[in-house]
């Protein structure tokens, strides 16, 4: 019997009751598909799954992307995110998979640098080190339902330009290629998305979102910064100290995420995820970036 147990006041849930190898039935899926929608954050336990379980199993909520070019997993339905190589030692600490673990501790929602950007992804941790690696949540419906008055008028119809490069260059001015740079250019994002009756208005952007169509470098950059300071702030957040097996399943679209620090050069982490796509644009035009 699924059972859905909330982890913090504002989102995120603990479901229980269900074995992921062996696939919740329609009743049971239609319920975490109902928890989801409602809390944004949905943590399984102890779900010892294989790369083929998580893809079954995500294939579920819908159509999943195919991993960019320059990610580890590229063309294939799987992100890895790891620190180990392939005879699974320790990479070294100027490696790119160690800038990647580097990158993720900005917040962000997965896939905003593209037209289509990701609904859901699932993380599933196979590694994990003994203390740290902790992943973080934050809750836009909350943040954008708490705006002041005045920021929500400034954001209201507004767009943002999403730019991979540009997340990517705050961390190092050499990490993205050229293949990169071309296989995904700027892009434009809503500010505010609407995820219709009882489910309220969300705050979207996240470390790609480069500037605000209309307004100056400057000015647009402050006004980023002020909104991401406001959403971020610990009353939005929840931690999730990761257990071996734990799966995450989170809404792109609903929360913001971010990594944070481990001893990444001691310690082994290898967490697998999956990305289940957007089922259309934010604004229409959204490849046509300024
Ligand atoms: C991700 C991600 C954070 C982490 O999987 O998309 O940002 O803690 N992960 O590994
Ligand atoms: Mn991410």
């Amino acid at each position: 019997m699924v059972q859905i147990t909330p982890l913090h006041t504002l989102f995120a849930a603990e479901v229980t009751g269900v074995d992921l190898a062996a696939g919740p039935d329609e009743a049971g899926f239609a319920r975490i598909r109902a928890a989801f929608e409602q809390s944004s954050v949905l943590v399984f336990r102890d779900q010892d799954i294989d790369d083929d379980t998580q893809i079954r199993f995500s294939e579920r909520f819908g159509a999943l992307e195919t991993t960019k070019v320059g990610s580890s997993g590229a063309g294939s339905k799987l992100v890895v995110l790891s620190n180990l190589d392939p005879d699974g030692a320790i990479v070294p600490p100027t490696s790119r998979q160690m800038l990647v673990n580097r990158a993720n501790q900005a917040w962000h929602a997965d896939s905003s640098f593209k037209p289509v950007p990701a609904r859901a992804s699932m993380l599933s941790a196979r590694r994990i080190p003994s203390s740290g690696g902790d992943t973080q949540y934050a809750c836009m419906r909350a943040a954008y339902a708490e705006l002041p008055q005045r920021l929500k008028a400034a954001i209201e119809g507004r767009v943002a330009v999403h730019d991979f490069s540009y997340s990517r260059s705050r961390i190092d001015p050499e990490m993205v290629t050229e293949e990169e740079r071309r296989a995904v250019p700027p892009v434009r994002q809503a500010m505010v998305l609407d995820h219709g009756p009882g489910l309220g208005r969300s705050l979207y952007l996240g470390a790609h979102a480069a500037r605000v169509e209309g307004m100056g470098e400057t000015e647009g950059r402050a006004l980023i910064d002020e909104l991401m300071d406001f959403a971020t702030q610990e009353r939005f957040v929840y931690t999730h100290r990761w257990r071996r097996h734990d799966l995450v399943l989170w809404d792109n679209r609903a929360v913001l995420h971010r990594a944070t620090p481990f001893r990444g050069s001691v310690e082994a982490r290898h967490m697998v995820r999956t990305t289940i796509a957007g089922d259309g644009p934010t604004v229409t035009g959204a490849s046509a970036a300024a």
